[in-house]
Parts: structure tokens; C-alpha cells; sequence
């Protein structure tokens, strides 16, 4: 019997109306367009602007899409895998409500958490369900509504997340395609320099933590970014080599959308060309969990059955990690 491998067989994305462009940011820091371009490559990003709606709203949407895109029937679904650094309440399962709120009235649920590279991982996850055989449809959904968590008066993390959405169904193939091999990592030396200090079991919430702005993200961004110019550009090269692709094997890198400068890295240690390299984050800025579906969301209709994508992330913890995966259909 030939092994089942793991392939996505739809996707669906979704952003907010409302835009945070550089020039309203120039407004609220001190900041500049022309520095936020030049060093991060953003232009815009979306923020969930209606009061009382969470991260589980961009989830529901981002999943609506993907039914209504892929012509799928939400009661057939077993696993809905969320993956988020935003949920919507500290315990009450984000992923549980969205499930029934989508109508996987046979599914069950639960959040993964792995701040950047939570959409990476729970790929992984996903693929490792299907490739057991226990269930036939997973859906994965890495959403986050970063603008909860962010410090609009703090130019070092408020120029670079957005809010947003994005949505993979898993299924079953039989003839090889979707996900081929991964490389996960993970490394708490990076717990200091990408956190938010409190909300948590550490340092629960107080009047003197929301005094002293302890429930925003705080990013040391200098160090972040050397790990994961590294930490990215690494874990790609290694899958390439440990599946003997060259440069010319690889049809399309989605690496995750923090810093256009961090994905060049990653691009030129692939020796890849420009034009086999998504990009949206001028468009969105740094979605956290969204940014990978939203740019297969995106950038559905160029991919072609049998065209092998590598995915790249690095996030908070750290986290980071590589797949690579052959894509499984073509959009009509
Ligand atoms: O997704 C999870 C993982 N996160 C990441 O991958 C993010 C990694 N880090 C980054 O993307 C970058 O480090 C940032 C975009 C956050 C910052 O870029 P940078 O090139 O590392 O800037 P920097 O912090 O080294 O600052 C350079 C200069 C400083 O001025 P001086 O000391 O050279 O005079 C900063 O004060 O730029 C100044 N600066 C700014 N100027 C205008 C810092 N932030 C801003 C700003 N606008 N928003």
C-alpha cells in the first residue's frame, strides 16, 4: 500500500477593511515612510477596527472563504487546528467556537500557539493527522489580531504587525503530493527578546502591569532579526539539501512576512530568483499567524499541480522552522 501524504486541497484568506498606512503612522511616531519602507518593505497593514470582535472573526472569515473558494462542506470536516498568538480569551479555546461558528458541527478543536511560526507548526501537525489515517479533512487556520496586543505610541513594533486571516484544508493524497518533509526548531534563548510580560501565570494582570504598558509586545527587533536572518535562511537550505533540490527545483518560496530585508536573506541563501519569492507584506505588514496562508490566499491561482513550494518562518520563543511541500491542484 503506497503511503497517504498530507496535501492542501483549498485555501482562504481574510483582512479587515480598515488601513493603517505609513503616512497615518507618521501621525501617531515618530517614524517616516521612507524608513519604514526601507527597512521593513511594509507600505500598509489592516487593522480589526470594530469593538467586541476577536481574533476568532478574521478566522471565521478567512475559513468562510475557503469554503465558498473550494466548494466544501464545513459538517465534513474532523479538526479545525488554530493557530494563533491572539486568541480570543486566555482559556475559553478560540479554535472551539470558531468550529461552530463555521458550521464543523463534527469536528473538534483546540488552539496552537507558537507566536510567528504557529501556521509552520500546525502544518506539521495537520499533515501528521492526515498522514496517520485517523482523519480525512483537517483545517488549519492561523489568524491573529495583532493591533490587540500592540503599543501604538511604541514606533519599535507598531510600524510592522497588521491584523489578518488565513485557511488550509489537509486531505489525503494518493499520489505523492503535499507535504514532503519538514525541519522544526525551537530555542527559549529567544524568550527575552520577543514577549509580551504580562497577562500570563508570571505576572498576572494588575493595575500596575496595564500602568506600566506590560501587555504589549515588546521586540528587541536588532536581535530578533539576526536570529531569524539565520534561523530562516538555515532550516531552507537544509531542506533543500536534504531533498536534493537545487535552485531550480523550487517553484515558489512562502517565507513568513516580518521584514522584506529578512526574506531577501532567506531568498539569496536559496540563490533563488525574485520572481519565485511571495511577497504581501507591503500590503498587510507582519499578520504573525496569517502571514503564510495569506500569501497562498493570495497567490493561489499561479501555483500548479506537482509545483514544489518551500515555506519558511521564525517567530517569537524562538520558533522557527522549513516544509516543503508539492502543491496538489489547479485553480480553475
Ligand atoms: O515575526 C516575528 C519575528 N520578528 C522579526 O523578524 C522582526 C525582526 N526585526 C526587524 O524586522 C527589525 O529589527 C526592525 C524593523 C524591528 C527594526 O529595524 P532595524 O534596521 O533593526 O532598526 P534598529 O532597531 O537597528 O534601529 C536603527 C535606527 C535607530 O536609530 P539610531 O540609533 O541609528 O540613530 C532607531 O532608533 O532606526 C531608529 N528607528 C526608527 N526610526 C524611524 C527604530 N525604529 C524606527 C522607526 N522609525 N519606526
Amino acid at each position: 500500500m503506497s503511503k497517504i501524504t498530507a496535501a492542501i486541497t483549498a485555501v482562504g484568506g481574510y483582512v479587515p477593511d480598515y488601513v493603517l498606512s505609513n503616512q497615518v503612522l507618521e501621525t501617531l511616531v515618530d517614524t517616516n515612510d521612507e524608513w519604514i519602507t526601507t527597512r521593513t518593505g511594509i507600505k500598509e497593514r489592516r487593522l480589526l477596527k470594530e469593538q467586541g470582535k476577536g481574533t476568532s472573526y478574521l478566522a471565521i472569515k478567512a475559513a468562510q472563504d475557503l469554503f465558498k473558494r473550494g466548494n466544501i462542506n464545513p459538517a465534513e470536516i474532523d479538526l479545525v487546528i488554530m493557530a494563533t498568538a491572539t486568541p480570543d480569551m486566555p482559556v475559553a479555546t478560540t479554535g472551539v467556537y470558531v468550529a461552530t461558528q463555521i458550521g464543523a458541527v463534527n469536528a473538534f478543536a483546540y488552539d496552537l500557539s507558537a507566536a510567528c511560526s504557529s501556521f509552520l507548526y500546525g502544518m506539521s501537525t495537520a499533515a501528521a493527522y492526515i498522514e496517520s489515517g485517523r482523519y480525512k479533512k483537517v483545517l488549519l487556520i492561523g489568524a491573529d489580531k495583532m493591533s490587540s496586543i500592540i503599543d501604538y505610541t511604541d514606533r519599535a513594533t507598531c510600524i510592522i504587525f497588521g491584523d489578518g486571516g488565513g485557511a488550509v484544508l489537509f486531505e489525503p493524497n494518493n499520489e505523492g503530493l503535499g507535504l514532503q518533509d519538514e525541519f522544526l526548531r525551537s530555542d527559549g534563548i529567544g524568550r527575552e527578546y520577543l514577549k509580551i510580560d504580562a497577562g500570563g501565570s508570571i505576572l498576572p494582570a494588575s493595575k500596575q502591569t496595564v500602568e506600566n504598558s506590560q501587555h504589549f509586545v515588546f521586540q528587541d527587533g536588532k536581535t530578533v532579526f539576526k536570529y531569524a536572518v539565520s534561523g530562516m535562511a538555515d532550516v531552507s537550505d537544509k531542506i533543500l539539501q536534504r531533498n536534493n533540490l537545487t535552485k531550480n527545483d523550487v517553484d515558489w518560496l512562502i517565507a513568513h512576512q516580518a521584514n522584506k530585508r529578512i526574506i531577501d536573506a532567506t531568498a539569496s541563501r536559496m540563490e533563488l530568483d525574485e520572481e519565485k519569492v511571495l511577497v504581501n507584506i507591503h500590503k498587510y505588514g507582519n499578520t504573525t499567524s496569517a502571514t503564510l496562508p495569506l500569501l497562498l490566499s493570495d497567490f493561489e491561482h499561479k501555483f500548479k499541480k506537482g509545483d514544489n513550494l518551500i515555506f519558511a518562518a521564525f517567530g517569537g520563543g524562538f520558533t522557527w522552522g522549513s516544509i516543503y511541500l508539492k502543491w496538489a491542484y489547479n485553480k480553475q
